[in-house]
């Protein structure tokens, strides 16, 4: 009777543990045939009621299957740990060999890069490069450039104060006087920096844009030695062959005061459409220093004389690029700002 039993005892655990697949597998098997209250076991208990000779034959058998269910255990928890052990081990293998995620970088923004061409241009030239606050005092940015009190830029439709004696600066011209202020003549510096308009934007209009300043103070310094650097910056950045023309214009901080025109780099002065037909370009604005602001700085208006210029950086990066909207400019599409590299 129990023989039966230990036979299929013994071929019921072979099955199983033939089936087992992972570890705990295994031990349930283990569990179930050798356990406390496991198959095998319960049989070497039931062998109390027997005879001497039928339990001595019988617990040799049940021991023999015992050592048998052992070895297959043991045999087949080797095998599943083996079998995990590989599983984990392609789980976790590092292929070195793997090309990697691609990591993009960034590239310089083309204001950057223009602020960069227009300040090169000029150190060349002997200028050093200043930087002044975006936050400006009313009297930098207005009052000690000979602006008159009810000059209309200065309404609050047109500038953003922060009180009423500071304001987002709506020119780096203020640079000017801070350097005027602390250095003496002779004095050569650019400033390029952010300014500030209350606009609405449009194609050609944002309320955050740049400039590049320029301030030249030296005994003896004439127009002539304004339209000579000027020319030059005009062909270093646009080209040898461009011309330049000077047009009489107004700012309240330069006397006289000009605007700088270039002939057109794309068609040579013919027209076109970045000319807009009329073959020349409007650079930027320009003077021969105030004596207001010289004063202002305390130099020797006798002594001294000086020039200045201004120029919006993003309107020269747009006519060098063939840009047709200014806020490409403040998007940060990397598909646009890679062009310029
Ligand atoms: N600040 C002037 C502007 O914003 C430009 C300028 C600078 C003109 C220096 C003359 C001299 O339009």
């Amino acid at each position: 009777m129990q023989n039966t039993q230990l036979r299929e005892i013994l071929s019921e655990a072979k099955d199983l543990i033939a089936k087992a697949a992972s570890r705990s597998e295994t031990d349930e098997a283990r569990i179930k045939f050798l356990g406390k209250k496991g198959k095998l076991t319960e049989i070497l208990r039931s062998m109390g009621a027997l005879g001497p000779d039928e339990r001595k034959a019988l617990g040799k058998r049940a021991n023999d299957a015992r050592a048998e269910i052992e070895a297959m255990l043991a045999r087949k928890f080797e095998e599943v740990k083996a079998a995990e052990h590989a599983l984990r081990f392609s789980a976790e293998t590092l292929d070195v060999t793997e090309p990697g995620a691609e990591i993009r970088l960034g590239a310089k923004h083309p204001i950057t890069r223009t602020i960069e061409d227009i300040s090169r241009i000029f150190m060349r030239m002997g200028y050093s490069v200043t930087e002044g606050p975006e936050v400006e005092t009313v009297f930098n940015n207005f009052d000690a450039l000979n602006a008159a009190p009810n000059h209309p830029s200065r309404e609050f439709t047109d500038t953003f104060y922060v009180t009423k004696d500071t304001l987002l600066r709506t020119q780096t011209s203020p640079v000017q006087v801070r350097t005027l202020l602390s250095q003496a003549p002779p004095i050569k510096v650019i400033s390029p920096g952010r300014c500030f308009r209350v606009d609405t934007a449009d194609a050609t209009h944002s309320p955050m844009f740049h400039q590049v300043e320029g301030l030249l103070v030296d005994e003896g310094v004439s127009m002539a030695d304004l339209k000579g650097t000027l020319d030059a910056f005009a062909k270093q950045m646009f080209g040898s062959d461009v011309k330049t023309r000077f047009r009489p214009h107004f700012f309240p901080f330069t006397e006289p005061s000009a605007e700088m025109d270039m002939s057109c780099f794309k068609c040579g002065g013919r027209g076109c459409r970045v000319c807009k037909g009329g073959g020349w370009i409007e650079v930027l604005g320009c003077g021969m220093v105030h004596p207001n602001v010289l004063r202002v700085g305390g130099v020797d208006t006798e002594r001294y004389t000086g020039f200045a210029f201004g120029m919006g950086v993003e309107r020269l990066a747009m006519l060098r690029h063939g840009i047709d909207d200014i806020r490409l400019f403040y998007e940060n599409d990397m598909r646009f700002i890679e062009q310029f590299g």
